[in-house]
């Protein structure tokens, strides 16, 4: 009722509270540079189409005269009481999008008490982003650097700077083919943005001949060589649950078979997602990839799932569909580039007090009692 309070003294939310419009209000404001490379997706987006379709296919069934009066959105992953099923994804450069960056971006999900998953292409070191992260949650997305002492640098980097959950991105052995970006000649690392964490290691600066400051296309070019290796398969998984003794959580799964080597292997969760239809075009959308993983591993395995989520009934979806909590990627960018941390904040708690309206108005009063049930057999 915030809002409508306000509005009494004649104001108006500054951004728009329907997060679907964001997209379009970020580029009218912004334009199409940045813009481009965090909206765009693989090929011709066959796959972040599909990501929508599959969430809009589905359909709740509410329910009514159930005491809906006290409500409870909170949930426990990865051992920790999450205040909602909600977390920010990592979203790397963030500063083409807005000088605050990611410490802005941490500094609203602190605010709002939820996760923000720190990227491995972070534009800040993650010692200064993890200033700024204050109480809340902190978890660390890899990218697996090619050079084992680069990747324990990251690990121990991460550990002393209070990250408790290391989330392994898999899906990202190589760049896909992204049109917006390759129109525009345009990757933001190449510029040396998205390489801080990389820049200011101990380790990645052992393999230059000058410092960075000093021959920053060399350092580039060894970031490029660095950035993965596309070599890798699972045993090599062996490496990090060795050197890293909190919760592992696999992103980037889509495939049961692969939820169910991920269990078998012994991680603590996976991330159903396709990086938001950002590397495989044509695939599968994320949302009709969910029930299989669930069924292959949902008992054995923190589910968590992204690439698509836009509004509270998207959350509400993925929930019942089985998945633990969800994951935001582009929305929360757009409200960074539209108004800094406060543009995250709206985006937190618009999304959060949708769903909170969505599980209510629907019969519910924890997301819990969400099953496959609370939608529309398709
Ligand atoms: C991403 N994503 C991503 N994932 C990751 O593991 N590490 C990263 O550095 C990035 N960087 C990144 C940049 C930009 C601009 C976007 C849009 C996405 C993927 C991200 O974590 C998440 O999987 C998707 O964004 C989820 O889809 P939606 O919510 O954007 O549809």
């Amino acid at each position: 009722y915030e809002i409508y309070l306000n509005g009494m003294t004649g104001a108006v939310p500054r951004l728009p509270t329907d997060l679907t419009l964001l997209e379009e209000v970020t580029e009218q404001r912004l334009g199409t540079g940045p813009v481009g490379y965090v909206a765009g997706s693989a090929g011709n987006g066959r796959t972040a189409h599909a990501n929508r379709a599959a969430l809009d296919r589905l359909r709740i069934v509410p329910r009514v005269l159930r005491d809906i009066s006290k409500r409870d959105l909170s949930v426990e992953v990865l051992g920790a009481r999450l205040p909602a099923p909600f977390a920010l994804a990592p979203v790397g450069v963030l500063s083409i999008m807005h000088p605050g960056a990611e410490p802005a971006a941490a500094r609203a999900a602190a605010a709002q008490g939820v996760p923000f998953i720190l990227s491995s292409a972070s534009s800040t070191p993650m010692e200064k982003v993890a200033e700024a992260m204050g109480d809340s949650e902190r978890w660390f997305q890899l990218y697996w650097p090619k050079d084992r002492d680069v990747t324990l640098s990251f690990l121990s980097r991460a550990k002393k700077c209070g990250f408790s959950a290391l989330f392994v991105t898999l899906d990202t052995p190589l760049l896909a083919w992204r049109p917006r970006d390759l129109d525009q000649a345009y990757l933001p690392f190449l510029h040396g943005v998205g390489t801080a964490n990389y820049f200011t290691d101990p380790a990645f600066q052992a393999g230059l001949a000058k410092p960075v400051h000093e021959d920053l296309n060399a350092a580039v070019l060894h970031w490029v060589q660095m950035f993965s290796d596309p070599s890798k398969t699972w045993p090599d998984l062996a490496f990090l649950r060795e050197n890293w003794d909190g919760p592992i959580v696999l992103k980037g799964i889509q495939h049961p078979d692969d939820a169910r080597r991920a269990a078998d292997f012994g991680v603590d969760g996976i991330v159903v997602s396709n990086h938001g239809g950002r590397q495989v075009n044509g695939a599968i959308g994320s949302a009709d990839a969910l029930p299989g993983v669930v069924e292959a591993v949902g008992d054995r395995l923190t589910v968590l799932f992204d690439s698509g989520i836009r509004t509270g009934d998207d959350i509400f979806k993925a929930l019942a569909l089985g998945a633990r909590a969800v994951l935001l990627g582009r929305p929360y960018a757009y409200g960074l580039g539209l108004d800094g941390q406060a543009g995250v904040e709206h985006v937190i708690r618009c999304l959060l007090a949708e769903f909170d309206l969505t599980l209510a108005l629907s019969g519910h009063s924890t997301p819990g009692e969400l099953t496959p049930d609370a939608l529309a057999p398709i």
